[in-house]
């Protein structure tokens, strides 16, 4: 289910399928289960159910100092499950045409990051994590660390 964005990114009312690639149309933020308990709440997520890929690599982001800055990459083939597990920090995602800010504050959301796009994350709070399902284990050859590069690979005629 698909949250209203926080800006004015564009939405989409399922994830897309696995061959869409290098649009910010192919990208958005999910609502993830939520089992609410006076004990405390409950997010869980499966593959190919709550994500669109298998899992195969889970990283997280944290001690990041105040004014930092992470990303600054696209890739290949990797697809992403973005999650603030807790704090907030914002995600700016460029597809080499357009470019949109996400702010994430919900651990019960996750921003769908399709391959080919370009990634910075920032304005991070203090304390906070950023969660990310992976559907690739890490490979330093799947990542466009380049801007232009990434921006001339995108938008080569013979790019999706
Ligand atoms: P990088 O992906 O550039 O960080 P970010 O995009 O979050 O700012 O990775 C930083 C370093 O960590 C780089 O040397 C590669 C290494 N790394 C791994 O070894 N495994 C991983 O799964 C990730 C995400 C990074």
């Amino acid at each position: 289910m698909l949250l209203p964005p926080p800006t004015d990114p564009p939405h989409f009312d399922a994830y897309p399928s696995a061959d869409e690639r290098g649009s910010l149309d192919h990208c958005g933020v999910f609502r993830l289960p939520q089992i609410q308990d006076r004990r405390g709440n409950l997010t869980f997520v499966e593959a190919h159910r709550h994500v669109p890929f298998d899992i195969k690599r889970v990283y997280y982001l944290y001690d990041v100092p105040g004014g930092a800055e992470r990303g600054g990459h696209g890739h290949h083939r990797l697809r992403q499950l973005i999650v603030a597990m807790s704090g907030s920090f914002d995600v700016v995602l460029d597809d080499g045409r357009r470019r949109a800010r996400y702010h994430l504050n919900r651990s019960y959301t996750g921003l769908y990051v399709c391959p080919m796009i370009w990634r910075e994350l920032d304005n991070f709070s203090s304390g906070s994590v950023c969660l990310v399902l992976a559907s690739e284990p890490y490979e330093e050859s799947d990542y466009l660390r380049d801007y232009e590069a990434f921006r001339t690979l995108r938008n080569a005629p013979s790019a999706t």
